[in-house]
């Protein structure tokens, strides 16, 4: 070997490996073996971004003013898009100029906005189990991320009675998620209020990730943290066009809220990356302004496959809650396993990728996780291939 010995980095060199990269894996070597697998184990829509949003990229990809750096901030169009979209779908009103942002999709600016407001040592409230960004951006901060745990007990929402003041005095930021990755579970508006209030009574922005808001179920809609009283003094909220119209490759989201906040985040972006390549985010204005027909059909299908899904497990005794919201079913590993050993068990036994709960936190311990971006026909088979080799 030549040259010098390459070092990394504290803060990358103490990261477990990315949960979905080590699934990745186990679900290579599987194929490599010739099992045919299916794939339960992440949450990226399986069907394509409608026709008419592919339709404005292209025009809009043949104009030669998008072929320069876009503004940071994202364009005004776009963020008037979102401005307009809050207010027809939860009646908010936002300044597109001063409240508004455009992301390079919503996980870039959950990874970026701790580095707005945390200094070494601060505190990062973060739901656990939860989405492995959360507590990965708090300490790529300097922060410390404390998981604020989601158990059955609770109905899976943070107990913020249960904070120890001395953390709470800490903390500079809380993220939330709802609807919640992995559980799917919905928060209402009550307990966004009571978020508010221990926020406001301690000083902590709150940032809220609601990037399956508009996946859910038997008609009954999340509601938005700005819905709640006072959210915008104390917060944003992180959305994105990813699961909505089926868009995770395009990198398409943004953020809406208090306009410190919103500036703190966009002058760490500035200082890092240059924007979204305009003709996404004029198409993203043909998905914004489209009319709900173009996500209705889309959620049919999930809760067609929701129902197979759910139907199926529930017969042959798994446990857990039947999801309102979101793509996940959050279940109880069977007595005798850990999330490890029931997550081996169903690829090895079976050929059925799912993701185990404690990669998502240690509260995650004794659950795994399964999609629905999977056909119907594949989650029956899934269902029956389970039933066949038991626990
Ligand atoms: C809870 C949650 N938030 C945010 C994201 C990021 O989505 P995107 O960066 O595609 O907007 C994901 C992606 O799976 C997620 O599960």
């Amino acid at each position: 070997m030549s040259g010098f010995p390459i070092t990394y980095a504290t803060r990358i060199r103490t990261l477990p490996p990315y949960l979905f990269a080590a699934i990745d894996d186990m679900k290579q070597k599987a194929i490599a073996r010739g099992v045919d697998i299916i794939n339960l184990g992440i949450g990226d829509p399986d069907l394509p971004t409608p026709p008419s949003i592919i339709e404005r990229l292209k025009q809009a990809a043949a104009n030669p003013k998008h072929h320069q750096y876009p503004s940071y901030d994202g364009m005004l169009s776009f963020r008037t898009a979102v401005a307009d979209w809050y207010k027809r779908r939860f009646h908010i009103e936002a300044d597109p100029k001063s409240e508004v942002i455009t992301l390079i999709g919503s996980k870039e600016g959950i990874g970026h906005i701790p580095m707005a407001f945390i200094d070494p040592g601060d505190v990062v409230l973060v739901p656990s189990p939860g989405y492995p960004v959360y507590p990965v951006a708090a300490s790529f901060a300097g922060g410390l991320a404390y998981e604020m745990p989601l158990t059955k007990q609770n109905g899976f929402l943070p107990d913020l009675n249960a904070i120890p003041v001395d953390i709470a005095k800490k903390a500079k930021l809380m993220f939330l998620n709802s609807p919640n990755n992995p559980t799917s579970v919905i928060a209402d508006t009550a307990f966004f209020k009571r978020a508010i209030d221990f926020a406001k009574a301690h000083h902590i922005i709150i940032c809220h990730d609601a990037a399956y808001s508009e996946i859910f179920y038997d008609g009954k809609r999340p509601p938005s943290f700005l819905e709640a009283e006072g959210a915008k003094d104390v917060g944003i909220e992180f959305h994105s066009l990813s699961k909505t119209f089926n868009m995770t490759g395009w990198r398409l989201g943004f953020a809406v809220g208090r306009a410190e906040v919103i500036a703190g985040l966009g002058k760490v972006k500035s200082n890092l990356d240059s924007g979204v390549f305009q003709a996404i985010q004029e198409a993203g204005i043909t998905a914004l302004e489209s009319d709900e027909s173009l996500t209705d059909g889309l959620l049919t299908i999930y809760q067609e496959r929701r129902d197979v899904l759910v139907a199926g497990l529930k017969n042959i005794g798994l446990q857990f809650e039947t999801p309102s919201a979101a793509f996940y079913v959050w279940i109880e590993v069977p007595k005798g396993y850990t999330s490890a050993s029931f997550t081996a068990h169903l690829l090895e036994k079976a050929g059925i990728v799912t993701t185990p709960g404690n990669g998502f936190g240690s509260p995650g311990e004794g659950y795994i996780r399964m999609t629905i971006t999977t056909g119907k026909d594949r989650l029956g088979e899934a269902v029956d291939r389970i039933k066949k080799i038991g626990w």
